[in-house]
C-alpha cells in the first residue's frame, strides 16, 4: 500500500546576496533536493523554493562600496545563481528574492499581525552613530579596544583575543570601521517582538518539544536540547529576551508600516521570504498561495545549518503563529562542511570553489554522491576529503553500480537483440532477494534524511548482484550455445537489478538516471516501479545500446580544483607583463600610506581630473589631483579608503598643488580613462597606515 499523497512546501536557508555560493551552500542544497526528489518518486506534491536574502546593512555598505545601488548590487548576485542549481541539478521550483513585492507585502502583513496581538512594543535605545556616514553602526562595525584586555581593534560584541563578551558601548577608544570616525551615542526609538510575553514563551516551549504530523520528533535531540536551554526550559524563570526588530535609515529594507524612517531588521524579512518565495512560485503556476499555506495538510519543512538554529525554532515559529499563520512541521538542522577537517571561513570559503568544479568538468553528481554518503540525521560536520571522494565514487559508483550493467549489458545485447527474459520466480536470485524488504529500508532512510544508511543498504545490494553474476560466470556461459537460456536468464536478473539500484538511486543521481530511464526506455521512473508491490514486475523488459555511464574521477583533477583558477584567456593576454625587477631597498623609497578621501569634486577647466582631500592620519589634510573623472563620480568617493604615494615630490599644477598620488589600475597604459579601478583597503584599515 501506497502511503496518502502528501503536500510539501520545502525550503532552503537563503544565502545573503553578497557574494557567490560556497560549498556549503551547495551541501545543504544537495541534501535538500535528495529529500525532495525522494518525496516526489513516491507521488507527493512538492514545492521548493528558494531565494536570495538581500537585505540589511553589510549588503547596503556593500553595495556602496562598489558605486551601486543596492538593488542592482544584489541583481547581480542572483544573476550568478543559476550556473550553479542547475550544475548541481537542484530542483527548485522558483528562485526569488526577498527585495520583492511579495516579500514586502507579507512582512507588513504579519508585522500588522504581531501588532494586532499586543506582541510590539516601542523603546529608546542608544546606540553608536557615525557622524561621518550618517547612519547608526551595526557591533560588527564599530571596533575599539577590547574592555577586558586591552587588545586592539576588537568588534563591538566580542573580543577575539581574550574572547570575553560585552556590549559596543563598552569598547575603549571605539571607532567605526566604516569611516574610521569616532562613533557618538545617540538615542532613537526601536520597535521589539515582546519574545518575553507568556503567550510566547508557552507556545514555543510547545512548539519545540512537539512532534510533526508523521508523530516524529520536529526537532533534532541535540536542537530540541538547545532550544529548551535557551528557553530556560527546567530553569526558574528563564525567558527570551524581546527582540529588536528594527533598523534606522538608511538602511536596504521593508519600511515598517506606520513608522517613517524604519525598516525591518533583515533577520525579520528573511524567513518571511520562504513565504515570498512560495507566493511567486503559486502565481507562476496559478496556485491559490493563501489557500495552500493556510491549509493544514501542507507540510512546511526547513533545511538550514547549525548556525542558523535560534532565528529558526524560536522567532521564526513565533512569528507565524503570532503574525497570523501556520507554524513550520520540521526545520531540519545539518552541520558544516570541512575540508580535509579544515573549518571553512565565511570570508575566504573552504578553497573548493563549486563553480570551479564545474568548470573542470567534475562530475556534479560524484559530489552529490559523496555528500549523501557522508550525511545523516544528526548535526554533525561533513568533511570533503579527497582521498575518500575518489575512493567512494570509484569504488561504489563505477566498480560496484554502473558495473553491473556495462557486464551485463554486453551479452544481452549480442546473444540477445537486447531483450530481457521473461523471469520465474527463483529464490536464489539477487531481484527476489529481500527487495520488498531492501525498498522499505532504503526508503525510510530518505524519508528520515539518513541518506549514509540508504548509500550502505544500495550498495551491499550492488555488491550481492555482483556476486552472482561473477558465481554464474556469464563469460564461461557465452561459449555454450547449449546454455544460451541460462545466460540469457542470469544477465536479464543482473540488468532487472542494475534497474531498480538506479531507481533507488535516483534522488541522488537524477542525470544518471535518466540516462539509464533511457536505456530501458522506462521514463520518469518512481518508487513505485521497483516492482515490490504485490503483481507488480519491474518494467524493464529491454534495452538499449550501451554507453558508459560514468566515468572515474582521475585523482589528479583535484590539483585543478584546489588550483587559484587562471584568468581568462582574452584577460591574460591584456595583462602586459611585469617590469624589470627592483630590489627590496627600491621597493622601500616609496611610502605608501593609506589614505582616506574626504572630500572629492571635479576641478573647473580640466576634464580629466578630480580634486581629492586626503586624511593621511597625519593631523592635516592633503590636497591631490586624480586623473579619474571619467571613471569616478566624485560623491561615491567620499569616506572611501584608498593608498597614497605619500612621498612624491608635490607638484604645482595649473589648479594648485598636488601633494601625492593616489594609485589606481588599469588594464592598459593608453586605455580609455574610464577603465581605471582606484585601489581600496580592506575594513579596519586606518588612515597613515603603511602599505608594505
Ligand atoms: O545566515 C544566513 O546566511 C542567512 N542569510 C540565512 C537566512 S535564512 C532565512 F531566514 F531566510
Ligand atoms: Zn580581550
Amino acid at each position: 500500500m501506497t502511503a496518502p499523497a502528501r503536500t510539501l512546501f520545502v525550503t532552503t536557508a537563503l544565502p545573503y546576496a553578497n557574494g557567490p555560493f560556497h560549498i556549503g551552500h551547495i551541501m545543504e542544497y544537495i541534501q535538500a533536493d535528495i529529500w525532495v526528489r525522494f518525496q516526489r518518486m513516491r507521488g507527493h506534491t512538492v514545492h521548493f523554493v528558494g531565494a536570495d536574502d538581500a537585505h540589511g546593512a553589510p549588503i547596503m555598505i556593500a553595495a556602496e562600496k562598489e558605486g551601486l545601488s543596492p538593488q542592482a548590487f544584489v541583481a547581480r548576485i542572483a544573476a550568478g545563481r543559476k550556473a550553479y542549481l542547475d550544475g548541481f541539478h537542484i530542483s527548485f521550483d522558483h528562485w526569488h528574492s526577498t527585495d520583492s513585492p511579495e516579500n514586502t507585502e507579507l512582512s507588513q502583513s504579519i508585522y500588522r499581525g504581531l501588532k494586532a496581538n499586543g506582541l510590539i512594543d516601542v523603546r529608546r535605545i542608544e546606540q553608536f552613530f557615525d557622524p561621518v556616514k550618517g547612519m547608526f553602526l551595526p557591533d560588527r562595525y564599530i571596533k575599539g579596544e577590547c574592555p577586558s584586555c586591552g587588545a586592539k581593534d576588537q568588534y563591538g560584541d566580542s573580543c577575539e583575543v581574550c574572547g570575553s563578551v560585552y556590549s559596543p558601548t563598552e569598547l575603549k577608544n571605539p571607532y567605526s570601521a566604516l569611516s574610521g570616525a569616532q562613533p557618538e551615542l545617540r538615542s532613537s526609538d526601536h520597535y521589539f517582538f515582546r519574545l518575553s510575553d507568556p503567550r510566547c514563551q508557552a507556545f514555543l516551549r510547545e512548539w519545540t518539544a512537539g512532534t510533526d504530523r508523521h508523530g516524529e520528533p520536529r526537532l533534532q535531540p541535540e536542537v530540541l536540547a538547545k532550544a529548551q536551554e535557551w528557553l530556560g526550559v527546567g530553569e526558574e524563570g528563564g525567558s527570551l529576551a524581546d527582540w529588536d526588530i528594527s533598523r534606522d535609515a538608511p538602511y536596504f529594507g521593508i519600511e515598517i508600516p506606520d513608522a517613517p524612517g524604519k525598516y525591518f531588521y533583515v533577520w525579520l524579512d528573511a524567513p518571511i521570504g520562504y513565504l515570498a518565495s512560495l507566493k511567486a512560485h503559486c502565481a507562476k503556476r496559478g496556485i491559490d498561495f493563501d489557500a495552500l499555506l493556510a491549509d493544514p495538510a501542507t507540510e512546511q519543512v526547513h533545511f538550514i545549518g547549525k548556525d542558523i538554529i535560534y532565528f529558526h525554532v524560536l522567532f521564526w515559529p513565533a512569528t507565524l503563529k503570532f503574525g497570523g499563520h501556520k507554524t513550520p512541521d520540521r526545520v531540519n538542522v545539518h552541520g558544516f562542511i570541512t575540508v580535509s577537517g579544515e573549518k571553512m571561513s565565511k570570508s575566504r570559503g573552504t578553497g573548493i570553489s563549486p563553480l570551479r568544479y564545474l568548470e573542470i568538468g567534475m562530475n556534479p553528481e560524484w559530489l552529490r554522491y559523496y555528500i549523501a554518503a557522508k550525511l545523516n540525521a544528526r548535526v554533525e560536520d561533513v568533511d570533503f576529503n579527497p582521498d575518500d571522494f575518489v575512493a567512494r565514487v570509484n569504488s561504489d559508483l563505477v566498480g560496484k553500480y554502473v558495473n553491473i550493467a556495462s557486464r551485463a549489458a554486453t551479452f544481452v545485447n549480442r546473444f540477445f537483440d537486447g531483450k530481457l527474459a521473461a523471469l520465474a520466480a527463483d529464490p536464489a536470485d539477487p531481484q527476489a532477494h529481500r527487495v520488498a524488504g531492501l525498498a522499505a529500508e532504503v526508503a525510510a532512510a530518505y524519508e528520515g534524511r539518513e541518506f549514509g544508511r540508504a548509500i550502505r543498504l544500495i550498495m551491499g545490494y550492488a555488491d550481492e548482484v555482483n556476486q552472482y553474476f561473477d558465481a554464474h560466470k556469464p563469460w564461461e556461459l557465452a561459449k555454450d550455445p547449449a546454455r544460451r537460456d541460462a545466460l540469457h536468464e542470469v544477465c536479464s536478473r543482473c540488468l532487472v537489478a542494475f534497474h531498480r539500484l538506479t531507481i533507488l538511486l535516483k534522488p541522488i543521481l537524477p542525470a544518471t538516471a535518466a540516462r539509464v530511464e533511457a536505456f530501458f526506455g522506462t521514463p520518469d521512473l518512481r518508487w513505485d516501479d521497483l516492482g515490490v508491490r504485490a503483481g507488480a514486475a519491474s518494467p524493464a523488459r529491454a534495452i538499449g545500446r550501451y554507453e558508459h555511464l560514468m566515468t572515474r574521477v582521475d585523482p589528479k583533477t583535484f590539483d585543478a580544483l584546489f588550483e587559484p583558477p587562471q584568468p581568462a584567456t582574452a584577460g591574460a593576454a591584456e595583462i602586459p607583463a611585469s617590469a624589470a625587477p627592483i630590489s627590496i631597498d627600491d621597493f622601500a623609497r616609496i611610502d605608501l600610506r593609506i589614505a582616506r578621501i574626504v572630500a572629492a569634486e571635479a576641478v573647473e577647466g580640466s576634464d580629466k581630473l578630480l580634486r581629492l582631500t586626503l586624511d593621511v592620519g597625519e593631523g592635516r589634510l592633503r590636497n591631490v589631483f586624480s586623473g579619474i573623472k571619467a571613471a569616478y563620480d566624485p560623491a561615491r568617493l567620499v569616506g572611501r579608503l584608498t593608498v597614497l604615494v605619500a612621498n612624491l615630490a608635490p607638484r604645482k599644477m595649473k589648479f594648485g598643488v598636488s601633494e601625492g598620488m593616489v594609485l589606481s589600475a588599469s588594464a592598459d597604459d593608453a586605455g580609455s580613462p574610464s577603465g581605471l579601478y582606484l585601489l581600496d583597503a580592506d575594513e579596519g584599515a586606518q588612515p597613515g597606515m603603511k602599505v608594505r
